[in-house]
């Protein structure tokens, strides 16, 4: 279900992708040169994509999985290149548009159908797995749930997301985020989430669909701290 809080802060997100971050964004994903410090979040970024991948089966051939959020499609990339068959969605044109040309470059055993829209009212009703990267870190803890309970819905094999995890130097700096005037260049505010809080609230709102959360990660990396958390099937 998408709530008015899940649907203003989506459509905040697609002003700051699409328009005022979207050449930033493209440079950090790329393997042009950054400074120090968008060097270690790109580590850390690259790390979890890795962490995530290897989550998920060696083989991806027959089935299908769904890039919530892609940005400029490095894990549809990943996904595709050991057979899987992507949708990979954002609702960032421009991003999508990136991802679009990098994926033409590449040799793919399977294939990404890219879509510009909301990986939940513009996503397929069914596929194998799901993965949010980085996705839903700007979204409250209700909506996070909602979210990735709507994305278990449709998902045959597991769902794997991203959350900023809640730590003193992250909740901080979300309250005093919180006491500055909105500017309309920001990016909007990360939502530091308790994951045990997250985890025990998922077992219990999903477990009665038959998923139980599994793996956990925590990759930090100079100023990216992200946190992965895998939904299988029990
Ligand atoms: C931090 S970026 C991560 C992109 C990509 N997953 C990665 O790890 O490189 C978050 C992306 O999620 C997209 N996004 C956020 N909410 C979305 C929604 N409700 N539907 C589709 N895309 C969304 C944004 O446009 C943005 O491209």
């Amino acid at each position: 279900m998408r709530t008015s809080s899940y649907l203003r802060r989506r459509d905040q997100l697609t002003t700051y992708f699409d328009q005022t971050a979207a050449a930033a964004w493209a440079a950090l994903t790329s393997n042009e040169p950054v400074n120090r410090i968008r060097a270690t979040v790109r580590a850390g970024r690259d790390e979890m994509r890795a962490t995530l991948m290897s989550w998920l089966p060696e083989d991806l051939n027959g089935k299908t999985l769904l890039d919530a959020g892609c940005g400029t499609g490095a894990l549809a990339v990943d996904a595709a290149r050991r057979g899987a068959h992507v949708i990979a969605i954002d609702v960032a044109a421009n991003l999508v548009e990136v991802a679009r040309k990098r994926a033409a470059d590449e040799h793919l055993q399977g294939r990404i159908d890219f879509r510009v829209g909301d990986m939940l009212a513009d996503a397929p009703a069914t596929v194998d797995y799901t993965v949010a990267m980085d996705s839903l870190i700007h979204y409250d803890e209700v909506d996070v749930r909602r979210v990735v309970a709507d994305l278990a819905d449709r998902s045959g094999e597991g769902v794997l997301f991203t959350a900023a995890p809640w730590t003193p130097a992250l909740g901080l700096m979300h309250f005093v985020g919180r006491l500055i005037p909105h500017q309309n260049n920001r990016a909007p505010a990360i939502e530091p989430l308790h994951i045990p809080k997250l985890k025990k609230a998922l077992n219990e709102e999903l477990g009665i669909a038959g998923w139980r959360t599994g793996q956990l990660a925590r990759i930090k990396s100079g100023f990216y701290i992200s946190q992965a958390v895998a939904l299988n099937r029990s």
